[in-house]
This record gives C-alpha cells, structure tokens and sequence, in this order.
C-alpha cells in the first residue's frame, strides 16, 4: 500500500531540474515531512552502475533498444528497493527523471515508439507518479548552458534528437494533462521556484 507522494522532475538536459529539486526539498522538509530525493538512471548501487554503462562516450555502438531496456532495468531495481519502499513509509519521493524520460529519449528521440511505454509498465509494475513537473526550456538554449567537454553520450547528440525529445515531453503533457505540469523554465530561477513550489502547495492541499 502506498501512502507518500511521488513527486518527479522532467526536462530537457540544462532545463535546471537539480536547482529546483533542491528547493522543493527544502520547503517539504521546512514543513516537517520525511522527503527523499533521488535520481534516473541511477539512485540504486545496480542502477549507477548501469548509469555508467549507459552514459559513457565508451558505449558509441549501443543499439537503441538496448538502451531503452537498460534505462528500464534501472527503473525496475530503483522502484523495488527504493522508490515503493519509501512510499510505503509515508515518504515524499522527489525523483529526478522517471518513465516520461524514457518515453521522450527512448520513445520520441531514438524512434522506438510505443514499445518504451510497454517495457516500462512492465518495470514500474503501477507505480507512477502522483505529479510531474515538466521544465520546458528550448533544448538548445539547455544545451548550451552544459559545457561541451562535460557532455555525456546522450547529451552529445545533435540537435535534431533533442528537438524530438522535447516535442515528446509536450505530447506527453497533452496526453497526462491531471499528472503533467508544464513549468516555463526560461525564467530567472527564483520565478521558476515560486511557480512550482505554489503547484506544490495546491497538490498538498489535495
Ligand atoms: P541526467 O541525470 O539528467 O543528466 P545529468 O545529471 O548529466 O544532467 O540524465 C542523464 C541522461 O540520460 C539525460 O541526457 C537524459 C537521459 N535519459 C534517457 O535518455 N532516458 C531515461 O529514461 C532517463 C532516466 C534519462
């Protein structure tokens, strides 16, 4: 049974979730809840480790399937041993990238379409989101704010990938207008902060 609220971050690379995530805590813990924040691919010692596989300049010849099920088994081990068992103990999970981002890099950007979504389902077995905020930054103006030495693999993509990316995430927030919140993430960061933290006191009031 679950009882917390979970809470992820989406946007393209430089959109500035890890600023605003930070912010968000702050504000939950300021109020006295329990609040864990963690991250995709990743916030597992497995899911690092595949993180290092997935986003390494090394690993040039990955086919895209493989991809998007190595994002997904990293999702698969992060919802069982962390995710639903913070939940479960009445946690906030804020959790940087989830299944939008598989559905928009894997889905949209590598074309592999639907079957992201089913694999997915598959690894997350129910557990979803409550609201996701959606930081909507032109990719170009994200990626230039990530030094170019500094870039991982899929950050190293062109540019006509990263536009696919991000005209996924708006057709995800079409799809899931109850779950997805669209943030204007072009603003001054603090503008960015007083828009989500006021969402998230409206969800707490829920
Ligand atoms: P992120 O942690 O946001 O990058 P960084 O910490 O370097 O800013 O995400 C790593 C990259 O992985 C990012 O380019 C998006 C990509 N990604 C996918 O393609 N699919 C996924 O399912 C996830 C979670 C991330």
């Amino acid at each position: 049974m679950k009882h917390g609220l979970f809470i992820t971050l989406e946007g393209p690379d430089g959109s500035g979730k890890t600023t605003q995530i930070e912010k968000m805590r702050e504000y939950l813990q300021d109020q006295g809840n329990q609040v864990l924040v963690t991250r995709e691919p990743g916030g597992t010692s497995i899911g690092e480790r595949l993180r290092e596989l997935i986003l390494s300049r090394e690993s040039e010849e990955m086919d895209p399937l493989t991809e998007a099920l190595l994002y997904a088994a990293a999702r698969a081990q992060h919802v069982e041993q962390v995710i639903r068992p913070a939940l479960e103990r009445g946690k906030f999970v804020i959790c940087d990238r989830f299944i939008d981002s598989s559905i928009a890099y894997q889905g949209y950007g590598r074309r592999l379409g639907d079957s992201v979504s089913i694999i997915n389902a598959y690894a997350v077995k129910g557990c979803m989101p409550d609201a996701t905020f959606l930081l909507k930054l032109d990719p170009a103006m994200g990626r230039n704010r990530i030094e170019q030495k500094q870039r991982d693999r899929i950050e190293l993509e062109h540019a006509d990938f990263h536009e696919l990316v991000f005209h996924g995430y708006e057709e995800l927030e079409l799809q899931y207008p109850q779950r997805i919140i669209g943030i204007d993430a072009s603003r001054e960061i603090s503008e960015v902060t007083e828009d989500i933290l006021q969402h998230l006191e409206r969800l707490l009031e829920r």
